[in-house]
């Protein structure tokens, strides 16, 4: 099949069975097209807000506004109101006899929560804006008071000193049990990027009131305070996460058992936690997030996602990103390999998959979230390289010369493999023992990528967030650290 006829397929199932329309008006993408087989489909006939990501980007390229605005604002309508849980948007939800049903994690497999789909909201509404230029939306009240609940869940006293948010396992993309709890990296890519969607959305608000109320003093608060969050946050995720081959060595030779403020090792982080696989992994060029940092047991696995988001929110600085995709391209036989991208390097095996899955057999290694290959990971990497300001870069040319080898495995597999969830094995080469066919962000992920590649590659900002240079932020209320 070629590019023009797969784009056509492609196209035809997500407009014509995948879009979920209420009230005569799209609100939303299916996460799979019902295969029609008896087997269950569990939840993969609703709408899941993580899964619409791609859908919406997409929607915004192609200059369908009203069905972001539409998502947004049933988004909204489900944002949920109790007491425990106020503030917080459905992982899922799906239509049932003309009523909405969320799924907040009271109905998911294992009764897992997820973090990431209230994270994406203002990040996606601020999309929706910035493309529109639908600046009325950012002030109704309806998205304004969204925010502020959505603030108020993360800006919050608590118990820990940290910036970062802390989540149980498998509270994003990675819904089960796959040692990711604490205060894994892609939560806190998506937290900062949401904290300056958030910011940028309070501040088109505030430029419009002129008189001083007590309100808005108020709100100019929050935006302090959500700035000042966030200027820690990076510097946080800059000192913790972010390792090259230098950094690393430093880390190995750091003293333990310290006590006090002005120390080198805060989390009391043995050597011995830092694996040998780093050595060819990072070469002396490359340079990425680790996963986690947790007090004495640091995660040192690459997740594909947290770190394409790390460097389209800038949460890397542009030079860092060019090592982040350096080290892509040293390791591309493990991330690309037959089909891109794995999700994550390496596997947990034996008894880490024992201990730390709990034998889940979903999830065994080189299979699903456990360093399976997931094509609908593509545009996140290609809107990461097309979107860096340094085009000439000798990096920057060899990524998109590994985008567009990617891009024609997509091609070339995802018709035939009937748009498969997730590919298995060490290569990718086989379609996901449990995967899904005609899954829509796999769909999407294609028409995505093959619109960045081959039709306008300036799309590339549609995820763009605002800078923390474009507020005017003293920084005097900058919370100690
Ligand atoms: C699986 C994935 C999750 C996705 C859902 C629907 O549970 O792990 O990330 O949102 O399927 O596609």
């Amino acid at each position: 099949m070629d590019a023009a006829d797969a784009v056509k397929v492609a196209r035809e199932l997500l407009f014509k069975q995948a879009m979920v329309s209420i009230n005569g008006e799209w609100v939303g993408s299916l996460a799979a097209i019902p295969s029609g087989k008896a087997e269950s489909t569990l939840n993969y006939s609703e709408i899941f807000i993580r899964d619409n990501v791609p859908t919406m980007a997409y929607m915004l390229v192609v200059g369908e506004y009203s069905t972001v605005k539409n998502f947004l604002l049933t988004c909204l309508q489900l944002q949920n109101t109790q007491f425990q849980t106020r503030g917080i948007f459905p992982t899922s939800f799906a239509e049932y006899e003309g009523q909405l049903i969320p799924d907040y994690g009271q109905r998911a497999i294992g009764r897992v929560v997820s973090i990431d789909a209230t994270l994406w909201w203002p990040i996606l509404t601020w999309a929706y804006v910035q493309r529109s230029g639908d600046y009325d939306f950012a002030r109704t009240a309806a998205v304004q008071n969204g925010l502020n609940a959505f603030l108020e869940l993360v800006l919050h006293p608590g118990f820990r000193d940290a910036p970062t948010l802390y989540v149980p396992d498998g509270a994003f993309m990675i819904d089960r049990p796959m040692d990711v709890w604490g205060a894994p990296l892609e939560i806190q890519s998506l937290l900062y990027g949401a904290l300056l969607s958030a910011a940028g959305l309070l501040q088109i608000d505030l430029k419009e009131r002129q008189e001083r109320s007590i309100d808005n003093l108020r709100q100019a608060e929050r935006l302090e305070t959500c700035l000042a969050w966030i200027v820690r946050l990076r510097r946080y995720m800059l000192v913790h996460y972010w390792v090259t081959s230098t950094t690393v060595q430093v880390l190995r030779r750091r003293p333990t058992e310290q006590y006090g403020e002005s120390i080198e090792n805060e989390y009391n982080i043995q050597t011995e936690t830092i694996p040998h696989w780093l050595q060819n992994w990072l070469g002396s060029q490359g340079g990425y997030l680790i996963g986690n940092i947790r007090t004495g047991r640091p995660d040192f696995r690459f997740f594909t996602l947290g770190n394409c988001l790390g460097s389209i929110f800038d949460l890397i600085a542009p030079p860092q990103q060019l090592s982040l995709f350096q080290l892509v391209i040293n390791n591309r036989h493990d991330l690309v390999a037959e089909m891109p991208l794995r999700i994550c390097h390496p596997p947990l095996e034996e008894v880490d998959w024992r201990k730390k899955t709990g034998f889940d057999r979903k999830n065994l290694p080189w299979c699903y979230h456990n360093a399976g290959h997931w094509p609908c990971l593509l545009w996140f990497l290609a809107l990461a390289v097309l979107r860096h300001p340094q085009k000439d870069s000798l990096v920057i040319k060899e990524s998109e010369a590994l985008l567009h080898h990617s891009y024609k495995l997509l091609l070339n597999q995802l018709p035939y493999q009937q748009w498969a969830e997730y590919f298995d094995g060490p290569t990718g080469a086989w379609q996901g023992q449990q995967a899904r066919v005609n899954q829509t962000w796999t769909i999407v992920g294609f028409l995505l990528a093959h619109h960045l590649l081959h039709e306008n590659g300036a799309d590339a900002n549609v995820l763009n967030v605002p800078h923390i240079g474009d507020f005017n932020f003293s920084g005097h209320k900058e919370i100690a650290h």
